[in-house]
């Protein structure tokens, strides 16, 4: 294998709060190993258009702190093609780029699985996305901020809600997952969750309303995943005025809100272990893996096992949100 001299780094897909501390974490390690280091605009797309810039330590200065990309995003379709990866591989080897960290969710680590398998490169993916949906880390870098965007909004809507009597469809994002919608609950003390996973043929809503959620209380907040199978919490609302008209439900959706602001001190911890894991594990040879964090210590998973095992939900945090919304 040719020696590593210069890493490039790209951010794609979906921003992350602590894309940012990763970006500032890789470049800073890879510059105390000696190795030069280029930043690739908008993703995998900037390979193929070439927007590389020369990155020094300095060029991550003041970042840690800010949400978003300094790098850019972008989900890429021309990547998907064989040619376009060509061009890709092209101007990434004119710059002297000898290997990859991108920091993304599942379609990111997609796109560095084909790319590796089409040309021999190094690759490291870093798990960046707000749905911690990604097996091989406990956490993913974006999630802890996204939750706690989460619980502020929870936190204000519970007083209109008591104040007024009223039913809430809280809408979070996930994708396919439903963590921000489980753990927010948990941490909003809100009184359901309504998420992808614990559709197994069972009307969830329906389950929420024979229990009698309202018994000793004037209000109720139901985290719901976005999920096209319920039609997510404006499909609830419209179930509720159907079917349960004596409930006088609203529904907020907390949408893009929740992928941006100031990283917490838990995503910038994550963002800067897994960044600077990143060079040791091209150090030490390591390629096609993405590096997680799993019970505090970091771990390499192979690009096909991060993308093909799913990451299930704790159902004992699913019974957790019952028990305590009694
Ligand atoms: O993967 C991150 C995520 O925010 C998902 O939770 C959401 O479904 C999706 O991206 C939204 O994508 P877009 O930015 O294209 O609206």
């Amino acid at each position: 294998m040719a020696t590593i001299k210069t890493i490039g780094i790209l951010t794609s897909g979906g921003d992350a709060p602590g894309m940012n501390a990763a970006i500032r974490a890789v470049t800073r390690a890879a510059r105390y190993n000696g190795w030069g280091v280029k930043g690739i605009m908008r993703g995998y797309k900037g390979l193929i258009t070439n927007e590389i810039e020369e990155f020094y330590s300095n060029s991550v200065s003041n970042i840690i702190q800010r949400g978003g990309t300094i790098l850019k995003t972008a989900r890429c379709k021309e990547f998907m093609t064989e040619e376009g990866r060509t061009l890709a591989y092209n101007n990434m080897r004119a710059a002297g780029i000898d290997a990859l960290v991108v920091i993304g969710g599942d379609g990111t680590i997609t796109g560095a699985k084909v790319f590796a398998e089409q040309f021999d490169i190094p690759i490291v993916a870093l798990p960046g996305t707000i749905d911690n949906d990604l097996s091989g880390t406990d956490t993913t870098i974006g999630y802890d901020t996204a939750l706690n965007t989460i619980v502020e909004a929870v936190d204000k809507l519970r007083d209109t809600a008591s104040s007024h009597e009223r039913l809430f469809f809280v809408e979070v994002m996930g994708r396919h997952a439903g963590y921000l919608a489980l753990n927010g609950a948990i941490a909003s003390g809100a009184e359901a969750a309504i998420i992808p996973e614990s559709a197994t043929g069972d009307d969830q809503l329906k389950t929420l309303i024979d229990n009698g959620f309202r018994k000793s209380k004037n209000s109720a907040i139901v985290l719901v995943a976005e999920d096209p199978a319920t039609g997510g919490a404006m499909g609830l609302a419209e179930r509720v005025k159907n079917e349960y008209p004596q409930y006088d439900a609203r529904v907020t959706i907390l949408g893009h809100i929740q992928r941006g602001g100031s990283p917490t001190a838990a995503d910038r911890i994550l963002a800067s272990r897994l960044g600077a894991a990143a060079v040791e594990a091209l150090k030490e040879g390591q390629r096609n893996v993405m590096v997680g964090l799993k019970n505090g210590e970091l771990v390499y998973t192979p690009f096909c096992q991060a993308l093909s095992k799913t990451k299930s939900i704790k159902q004992s945090n699913v019974e957790l949100v019952k028990m305590l919304s009694i």
